[in-house]
């Protein structure tokens, strides 16, 4: 090629690179996003909440043993309303979707007669545990993580004093109700 045939091609290359930077310039101004601040979702996670029992990284929950002297049992009675659904508490109550909940602190775990119990809550009850004042509240913080696999379709009561209340309420359907924690 002569001389001009090259200018010509090289004026054309350049041009083309030209284009392209000034374009690439442009839309990065244009479509440049700050990275957010945060993600795009919360997982949201309740205040002390339960560890899957036994792993590892378990975190604390308070005891609820001395909110249990102070607690309101009218709104206990409340709180039971949620649970009424799928259970019932005075004596001789049926079992429902879930069962019976009659006697059920100091009872052992998963032992209510006609009651069908999941295969991880009759794990959870190997070896006799019976449900105390400790074991009720974190099952009832996150039933889905304190027992993995449960069929307890409930998501659970974050305010511990809920979960203080509706336990001194369900204390009271006992014929000898478990003496509190000092
Ligand atoms: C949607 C229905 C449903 C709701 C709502 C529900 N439960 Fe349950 N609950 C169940 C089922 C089903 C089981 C049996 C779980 C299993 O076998 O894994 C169960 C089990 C239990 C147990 C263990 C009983 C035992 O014999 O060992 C307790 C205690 C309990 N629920 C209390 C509550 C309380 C208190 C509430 C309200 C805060 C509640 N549940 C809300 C369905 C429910």
């Amino acid at each position: 090629m002569n001389s001009s045939q090259f200018n010509m091609v090289s004026s054309a290359f350049l041009g083309t690179v030209f284009v392209v930077l000034t374009i690439s310039f442009l839309s990065e101004a244009l479509y440049h996003t700050e990275a957010p601040e945060q993600e795009g979702f919360v997982i949201e996670v309740a205040e002390g909440s339960a560890a899957p029992s036994g792993e590892a990284a378990e975190e604390v929950i308070p005891d609820i043993g001395p909110l249990l002297a102070s607690a309101d049992i009218a709104a206990g009675e409340k709180v039971f309303k949620k649970c009424a659904a799928c259970h019932t508490i005075e004596d001789g109550g049926a079992n429902k979707v879930g069962p019976g909940l009659w006697n059920i602190i100091g009872h052992p775990v998963g032992a209510k007669d006609g009651f069908g119990y999941s295969a991880a809550l009759t794990e959870y009850a190997a070896g006799g545990t019976t449900w105390d004042y400790e074991n009720l509240n974190k099952f009832f913080l996150k039933p889905k993580a304190y027992i993995k696999g449960t069929a307890m379709g409930f998501a659970g009561l974050k305010k511990e004093k809920d979960r203080a209340n509706l336990i001194a309420y369900m204390r009271t359907f006992s014929p000898s109700p478990v003496a509190l924690p000092e």
